[in-house]
């Protein structure tokens, strides 16, 4: 199957009024091209070095959509910051002020989502679900920050389902629009709960390569 294949058979499993994120970590520039060819326009990276040659590589594609969905150092986010359509995983309130005094200075809202560490992982990121409150609390009361809502990651062992109905009910809770949740081997499941954005990178590109763009 060629990658436009791959991809329309993704699209066609995804419902109006969810976004579909191709995350194209170490895929190369031309590949994310060639999904933009067959109508992709969001795409999504993990790690700054690798994002911004892309992103440079791909200057001249007037619609595309940089989802930012790996953990972020502090000192990387003036890189981010007026680029990016949406920041994924904020998951402390030091890089949430970091992000907030970016954005502030450029006179411009970044739009950020709280990632839920929703099984409580030690070797994961995001918040504590007892955390995400007043997390949230401290974003939503920082200009230049925009929230939008919570994402989360589940543990690649077991059923994701409540996993993603938990982090569903927080975001209902807490008054939130978007659920950005669900990857290749669980995006069906994810939608089902109620996911807004979804991150799909293998079932659209293949096996990721260790290579740059
Ligand atoms: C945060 C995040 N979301 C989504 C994906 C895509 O995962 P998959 O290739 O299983 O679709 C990745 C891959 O690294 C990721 O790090």
């Amino acid at each position: 199957m060629t990658l436009a294949e791959r991809l329309s058979r993704v699209q066609a499993g995804i419902p109006p009024g969810v976004t579909l994120v191709a995350v194209s970590k170490a895929h190369p520039a031309v590949a994310v091209r060639e999904a933009y060819a067959a109508g992709q326009r969001h795409f999504g990276e993990n790690y700054v070095q690798e994002w911004r040659a892309k992103a440079e590589a791909l200057a001249d594609l007037p619609e595309i959509v940089w989802h930012f969905v790996g953990g972020l150092q502090t000192n990387k986010v003036k890189y981010l910051v007026g680029k990016v359509g949406l920041v994924h995983a904020v998951d402390r309130e030091e890089l949430a002020r970091e992000i907030a005094r970016r954005s502030a200075q450029r006179g411009i809202a970044t739009r950020v989502l709280v990632e839920v560490n929703v099984a409580g992982e030690a070797s994961k990121s995001g918040c504590a679900p007892a955390e995400v409150p007043g997390l949230v609390a401290v974003v939503r009361a920082l200009p230049g920050l925009e929230l939008r809502g919570l994402m989360c990651i589940p543990p690649a062992e077991g059923d994701p389902r409540p996993h993603f109905a938990a982090v569903r009910r927080m975001r209902d809770a807490l008054g939130l629009t978007e659920l950005s949740m669900g990857m290749s081997g669980d995006y069906p499941v994810a939608i089902e709960e109620g996911a807004t954005i979804v991150r799909v990178g293998t079932a659209i590109f293949g096996d990721r390569r260790p290579s740059s763009p």
